[in-house]
């Protein structure tokens, strides 16, 4: 798939304020700082459409990006945070939950991983509620550019053994970086593929 046009759409601090019109989300999710922003700068060739920052934390509203008049790409904030948050009781902020549950545009969510990092428990929690509720997802492993293709082979396997004790099936995955733009056309294809069904 070719992006031909993207733009900021709007900020969400609730999803009754997320677009209200029929076209479909693709959301891209993950731990603070594992490059979700970068990535969707990355597929959209546009750099600085979403934030990015060495901080954790940066975004925390849910970003719509418009692309080609046709679908939505969303930034959401990242997870792993609410733990030190007293008033958060949740691992997962509701605001996430909310619309990852609930927000009937969702359509597909690419659940990302750092790929130099060993399955984390949060995120092998957020997967098993995301086959709970029956969520579509794939995931996404980002700064492959910081290991050789040995490395990064081996960290998906790992990856996909934690997963096959908990699933029969394994869900779609991809190696990225936003870096070097490793993995674009494999996403955007998938992509594709997934806004047909
Ligand atoms: P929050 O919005 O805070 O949850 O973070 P995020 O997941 O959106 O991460 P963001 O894209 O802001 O990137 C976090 C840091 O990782 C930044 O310093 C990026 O430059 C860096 N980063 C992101 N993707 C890559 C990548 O593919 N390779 C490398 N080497 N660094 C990356
Ligand atoms: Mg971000």
């Amino acid at each position: 798939m070719q992006i031909t046009k993207a733009e900021f759409k709007c900020s969400s601090e609730r999803i009754s304020q997320v677009p209200k019109d029929d076209l479909k989300d693709i959301a891209f999710i993950g731990r603070s700082n594992v490059g979700k922003s970068s990535l969707i700068n990355m597929l959209t060739a546009r750099t600085g459409l979403a934030k990015v920052s060495g901080t954790p934390g940066k975004t925390r509203l849910i970003n719509h990006f418009r692309i080609n008049d046709a679908w939505y790409l969303v930034d959401l904030p990242g997870y792993g945070y609410a733990r030190t948050s007293k008033t958060q009781r949740s691992e997962f902020s509701k605001l996430i939950t909310d619309y990852v549950i609930k927000c009937e545009k969702m359509h597909f969510l690419f659940v990302l991983a750092d790929i130099r990092l060993e399955p984390q428990k949060i995120d092998l929690r957020f997967i098993e509620m995301l086959g709970e509720n029956g969520i579509p997802f794939g995931i996404i492993f980002t700064k492959a550019d910081k290991l050789s293709k040995t490395q990064r082979e081996k960290s998906v396997e790992r990856f996909r053994t934690a997963l096959a004790q908990q699933w029969e099936e394994l869900p779609p995955m991809f190696v990225s970086s936003s870096e070097k733009a490793v993995g674009r056309e494999e996403i955007l294809d998938f992509i594709g593929e997934c806004l047909r069904q």
